[in-house]
């Protein structure tokens, strides 16, 4: 597969890297919930090493987004797959960038949430979680669908290094 129908390295290293952290910031989030409560209901409540965790490990995802997001909009990315329908076209751009922007904004939620104690805006962070868990699996039944159904093996391909 020519390189100019894949992501450049920059971008699937950054794509993968990003994966594995978000995977780990919802297998841990319930510490951050947990320490959340704590500092609303009670005057000790405060930073524990669960919620320090929580806080860099999404401070980071956002920042490594912001950087993606530079690079995917100054260099090129591969043209939509040949003979993909327009509407699996138009929900996979959709898709993408509504990663970008709840993978941006989590991030800021949280830490308003955090450190102002707005329970509304810790709703907001919940609820933009649960889309962002949909995405994911929409994002990978995507994948799927094109490689094991569409007939179309070199979609994957164009987000995995040689
Ligand atoms: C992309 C990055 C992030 C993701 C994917 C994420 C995900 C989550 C998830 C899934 C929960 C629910 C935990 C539960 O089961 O109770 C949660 C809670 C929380 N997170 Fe994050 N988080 C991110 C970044 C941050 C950052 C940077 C902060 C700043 C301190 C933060 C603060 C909080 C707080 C205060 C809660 C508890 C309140 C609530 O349930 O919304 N998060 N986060
Ligand atoms: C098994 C898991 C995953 C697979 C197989 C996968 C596969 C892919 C592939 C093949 C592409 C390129 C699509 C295209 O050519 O248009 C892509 C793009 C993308 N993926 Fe994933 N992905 C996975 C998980 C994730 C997760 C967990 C996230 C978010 C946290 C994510 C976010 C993105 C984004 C934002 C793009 C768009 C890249 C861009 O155009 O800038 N992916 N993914």
């Amino acid at each position: 597969m020519s390189d100019s129908l894949r992501y450049s390295r920059k971008h699937m290293f950054l794509h993968w890297i990003i994966a594995l952290l978000v995977a780990v910031q919802f297998f841990f989030a319930e510490n951050m919930g947990a320490a959340f409560d704590a500092k609303l209901e009670t005057a000790s409540g405060g930073w524990t090493t669960g919620a320090a965790f929580h806080a860099i490990l999404g401070a980071s995802i956002g920042l490594l987004m912001l950087w993606r997001l530079m690079i995917r909009r100054t260099t090129d990315i591969p043209p939509p797959p040949a003979h993909a329908p327009d509407l699996i076209r138009t929900v996979s751009r959709a898709t993408h960038w509504l990663f970008y922007a709840i993978l941006i904004a989590m991030p800021v939620a949280g830490a308003i949430a955090w450190f102002s104690k707005l329970e509304w805006m810790a709703e907001v962070h919940d609820v933009t979680g649960k889309v962002l868990i949909a995405l994911i699996v929409l994002h990978i039944a995507g994948a799927a669908y094109h490689h094991f159904i569409g007939g179309d093996k070199s979609v994957i391909h164009r987000m995995i290094p040689r």
